[in-house]
């Protein structure tokens, strides 16, 4: 498919991905900057208090494989902006809330106090209540993607967001505290509270790129393997990180008694599954040229991170 916005190019798959990754996250910083309420707009408190939570060192992944997911068939940044945002609105939300005491219960995130440390716990739900709001406004208001499309995008999201995607994980995850799993039970919840997003991004780039349902279902397969290795990673990094790197506290999933996949399997067991996961991912990309290079480096990235 030919690019349709070559201005706005984004930069080629054979870039290294530092730079990709870059590019995309300067773009995606851009268009939230641009779309967010500012911070002197009333009720001013909130205003600043969703920025805080959106504008702090975030790594960006959901926006780069929306990106990327784009790249791999021909697409330019505009028609792939508001969905970028919209998943990271979603993600931004769901660490504010799943940061609260009466979860997780953090003081660090991003390297920084935790939205409900920095201001208050009843405006940190009200940031979570209007991050997810936000999402779902641009998604609708996205002039460059044709409304059935946006139609179906607002769908996937708000599945992929809800009882039967990442809150609905979150609860297994509370449930699953100081109890123990079987590795069934484990993956999925890891599948739901951090896979259903990571899908929807995916899904999301394919849609505002019109890949054909074979392409979608190949993407949607990689994004699966994807999700899962994430938060493999996620359990990992828990345990041999530092605070400092990761900018959230280390330790806390052992300190709260939460099965992951290194109280499971073991440290070795779990990168020998995010290693699996990432073989996954790579073979369901066999159809695809160069042009999906991007989302191969950001697979290998997921479980090479050190954060
Ligand atoms: C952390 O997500 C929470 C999970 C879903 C595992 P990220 O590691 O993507 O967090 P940020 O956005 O870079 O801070
Ligand atoms: C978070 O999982 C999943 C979400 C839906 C936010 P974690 O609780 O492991 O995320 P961190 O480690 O606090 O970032
Ligand atoms: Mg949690
Ligand atoms: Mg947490
Ligand atoms: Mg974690």
């Amino acid at each position: 498919m030919a690019n349709r916005n070559p201005s706005t190019a984004i930069p080629p798959a054979e870039q290294p991905f530092s730079t990709f990754q870059r590019a995309c996250t300067e773009r995606v910083n851009g268009q939230l900057e641009r779309l967010m309420p500012a911070e002197h707009l009333l009720p001013a408190r909130l205003h600043q208090a969703m920025r805080y939570a959106t504008f702090n060192g975030g790594k960006r992944v959901r926006p780069l494989l929306v990106y990327a997911t784009g790249l791999a068939l021909g697409e330019g940044f505009e028609r792939l902006d508001r969905s970028a945002c919209a998943v990271e609105l979603i993600h931004s939300y769901s660490l504010v809330h799943d940061d609260l005491p009466a979860m997780d219960d953090d003081d660090l995130r991003r390297g920084k106090p935790t939205c409900h440390r920095a201001y208050d716990e009843a405006t940190a739900i009200l940031v979570g209540d209007a991050l997810q709001s936000l999402a779902f406004e641009l998604l609708c208001g996205d002039e460059q993607v044709e409304s059935a499309h946006r139609l179906e995008m607002v769908h996937l999201l708000a599945r992929a967001s809800g009882s039967r995607g990442m809150a609905g994980g979150q609860v297994l995850d509370i449930d699953a505290v100081g109890r123990r799993m079987t590795l069934p039970e484990l993956e999925n919840m890891h599948i739901y509270k951090t896979g259903a997003l990571i899908r929807a991004a995916v899904q999301l780039g394919a849609l505002a790129s019109e890949a054909g349902p074979e392409q979608r279902r190949a993407l949607d397969r990689y994004a699966k393997a994807v999700g899962l290795a994430f938060q493999v990673q996620d359990d990992i990094l828990d345990v041999v990180a530092d605070t400092h790197t990761l900018g959230k506290t280390r330790g806390k999933d052992q300190a709260a008694d939460k099965p992951t996949y290194p109280s499971l399997l073991g440290l070795e067991g779990a990168r020998e599954k995010a290693a699996e996961l990432v073989e996954e991912a790579l073979a369901a990309l066999a159809g695809f040229g160069t042009a999906a290079d991007q989302l191969r480096a950001l697979a290998r990235y997921v479980v090479a991170r050190g954060h």
